[in-house]
């Protein structure tokens, strides 16, 4: 289990096989960031990218410049365009080509800045740079905080699905400032709620409690964030690298979800919102073929719709469109579906049950309340 001291800030500290980490959840940490890489990790390198998008950059990367310049550390910034359609190969090429014009060697590190398409991308840049460089995550989203930052799965997206090109690559630090959260506009805040529901979906059902307090969401930030990183963390801790079953039952939501994703063209939906519809539908599954009952399903599905999370799918994503879409999902092996179920809320389970005609009537049920 992750060793955890709550406070402002609260630390979170993972021991992997190859690789210990902390993960810092506060406010106020940006400036912070030379320090708490000094105090946290073995990083001694005096060069650094930070790697950013053009929304992040300039609301946040100066005060990392400036605390790594306090510390004598030179940085170059490399800021992608924000939205999904940069986490592509192209992209990764480009940043990993700025690195090397800039002098980047393998004894540097990189700062990914950003939400969870800056996180997945940085990070698979340090992944490939010369080898492997050092990366800490500094996330900027609820899905980047309380997620994509911790766990250390590093990829882009191809036209054929969504995450298929990556690597495992766990960060040295990561530092997830609740205060950056302050500028998310309310449709990204709300996505990172089909993360967090998940999370209390299939590990800790009192986490809902929590979350569906939403009026007085914003004043439980450091708690909320590092109760998900304590979940997620404790679940990469025992199935690092998604091989015994554990760590895929957080793929809860996400064989429906990253279909209708990949189906919208990745413009039409964000990340969390095909999640939140993917949700709905695993949910509904788990009524009909495990013993989850029927109110806790509607509880779970009510707290989607209390983040303004969509519950119901229009009518001109064909079934065919979507199904074609999951179907190149990684979560498939050997054609085979391994679909997550809960049996009760805090409880889930990988069934290989689940055929394609239960997942097209799930899709179905997703047109109608
Ligand atoms: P995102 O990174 O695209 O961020 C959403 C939007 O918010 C972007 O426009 C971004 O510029 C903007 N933004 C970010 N931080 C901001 C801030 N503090 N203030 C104002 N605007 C800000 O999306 P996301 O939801 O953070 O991440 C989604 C991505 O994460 C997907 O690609 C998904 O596949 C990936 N993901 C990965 C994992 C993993 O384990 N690696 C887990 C979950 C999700
Ligand atoms: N977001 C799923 C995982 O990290 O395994």
């Amino acid at each position: 289990m992750p060793t955890i001291t709550e406070g402002n800030p609260t630390i979170i500290s993972l021991q992997l096989k190859n690789d210990d980490y902390t993960v810092v959840v506060g406010s106020g940490l940006l400036e912070e960031t030379a320090k708490l890489i000094e105090e946290k990790t073995s990083i001694r390198s005096r060069k650094a990218a930070i790697v950013t998008d053009s929304t992040v950059g300039p609301l946040y990367a100066e005060a990392i410049e400036a605390a790594l310049k306090e510390a004598n550390i030179e940085t170059c910034l490399i800021t992608v365009p924000a939205g999904e359609s940069s986490k592509s190969m192209e992209q990764a090429t480009d940043v990993c080509r700025q690195m090397l014009r800039a002098g980047l060697d393998r004894k540097s590190f990189l700062v990914a800045l950003g939400g969870g398409v800056v996180g997945d991308l940085a990070g698979f840049a340090a992944a490939i740079f010369q080898r492997g460089i050092p990366c800490v995550q500094i996330p900027t989203t609820i899905v980047s905080q309380v997620d994509s930052s911790v766990g250390g799965k590093t990829g882009v997206n191809t036209p054929e699905g969504k995450n298929l090109l990556g690597a495992f690559h766990q960060p040295q630090l990561v530092l997830a400032d609740v205060e950056t959260l302050s500028t998310l506009p309310d449709r990204e805040f709300n996505e990172g709620f089909a993360e967090i529901i998940k999370h209390a979906a299939i590990r800790d059902a009192s986490l809902l409690e929590l979350v569906e307090k939403k009026d007085r969401i914003r004043d439980h930030l450091i708690e909320l964030v590092a109760r998900n990183v304590a979940i997620k963390a404790a679940i990469v801790e025992e199935d690092e690298k998604e091989t015994t079953g554990t760590r895929a039952l957080l793929n809860f939501g996400h064989t429906i979800g990253h279909g209708i994703e990949a189906a919208g063209g990745y413009g039409r939906f964000l990340h969390g919102e095909a999640i939140s519809l993917g949700l709905v539908a695993a949910i509904r599954l788990s009524v009909a073929q495990s013993s989850l009952s029927p109110e806790e399903g509607a509880r779970l599905i009510a707290s989607l719709a209390t983040y303004d999370l969509p519950t119901l799918l229009a009518d001109d994503l064909s079934n065919e469109t979507i199904l074609n879409a999951l179907q190149r999902d990684k979560k498939f092996e050997a054609g085979e579906i391994r679909f997550v179920l809960l049996d009760r809320i805090g409880s889930a389970f990988l069934s290989s049950d689940v055929t394609t005609g239960h997942l097209e009537a799930a899709i179905n049920g997703l047109r109608s309340s």
